[in-house]
């Protein structure tokens, strides 16, 4: 067992010294988990960079993520703790296949789930995470034409939430991906009493088998609160620590080994400590495309 307490303290001492936060998604290593100041969903994540008044924002996670977090603070020096940690499922879709599509649909409002690049976020009416989609969607009046991108299942989702018609995209999370309807049936039949939880971004067939459709903090909410003792949960593998550490009483199973997430693992706690001592990995924007995508991205922060 690896004693992480020296780097960790080492973190916060730093972080004290230069008031920096650090925040941590809750796909990230247990350790670095631990050594956060916050730790939370895309939504929460973001909502927390808006707000904090430290001068240094130390974001583990993926690179949209920080990005977001310069978009809504431009005054803070957001570093990334793993520069290299970017996510596929934003790579999937570009600024010019966003015109495109705009293009093709003149008059349609475009949403755009947070796992975009700013470049695509400046082309967007109004960005959504998955703590929120369903509601951003069922506020835009009846009747009015609908881009959803890039998720592919989020979009599927939102649509049997809301009853909209939405204009896809052909985007997904590999990881995700990953999890399949055979995997949720096999976990089903060895705990035939655990209720199944699934993120937004599983594929159709494992959605319709879950007891629960839920953001990563949704997810927690949800078996802190649910009577049952025993949860199947359909996500990346790193939630698995903040729910056993918040709920030590219930027990929490995993489909597949499968769903991990490499981008999100990049962030270690030595990488985070050299970041944070060098202020190195700082995230910014041209201040065109900040601007652009600052109004969709404060849009989505008011739906909480
Ligand atoms: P959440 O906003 O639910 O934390 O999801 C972010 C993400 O990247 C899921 O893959
Ligand atoms: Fe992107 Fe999927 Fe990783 Fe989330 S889990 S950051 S959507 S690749």
């Amino acid at each position: 067992m690896v004693d992480y307490r020296p780097l960790q303290g080492e973190l916060r001492a730093l972080a004290l010294a230069k008031n920096a936060i650090i925040i941590a998604h809750n796909y990230q290593r247990p350790e670095v988990q631990d050594a956060a100041d916050f730790t939370g969903d895309s939504l929460e994540l973001s909502r927390t960079a808006a707000a904090t008044d430290a001068g240094i924002i130390l974001f583990c996670g993926v690179h949209f993520m920080a990005e977001t977090a310069h978009i809504l603070s431009p005054d803070k020096k957001v570093l990334i703790a793993e520069i290299r940690a970017g996510c596929p499922m934003a790579d999937m879709i570009s600024a010019d296949d966003m015109r495109r599509l705009k293009e093709e649909h003149p008059g349609a409002l475009v949403v755009a789930y947070v796992n975009t690049s700013a470049a695509v976020k400046a082309e967007t009416d109004i960005c959504c995470t998955s703590a929120n989609a369903a509601k951003v969607v069922a506020n835009i009046p009846a009747g009015r034409e609908i881009i959803f991108i890039p998720d592919r299942n989020l979009a599927l989702y939102v649509e049997k939430q809301t009853g909209r018609k939405l204009i896809k995209w052909e985007g997904f999370c590999p990881t995700h991906e990953y999890i399949t309807a055979a995997d949720i049936a096999r976990a089903r039949q060895e705990h035939p009493d655990a209720v199944v939880i699934a993120h937004p971004e599983c594929l159709p067939g494992v959605q319709e088998m879950a007891d629960s459709l839920q953001s990563t903090s949704g997810m927690i909410r949800f078996a802190k609160s649910s009577p049952a003792h025993e949860f199947i949960i359909a996500t990346e593998l790193g939630l698995n620590h903040r729910l056993a550490k918040e709920n030590p009483d219930k027990k929490f199973y995993s489909p597949t080994r499968k769903a991990i997430c490499p981008n999100m693992k990049m962030t270690t706690l030595p990488k985070a400590v050299q970041t944070l001592k060098e202020e190195r990995y700082e995230i910014r924007l041209p201040e065109e495309i900040r601007r652009k995508a600052l109004a969709a991205v404060e849009a989505m922060v008011r739906y909480s």
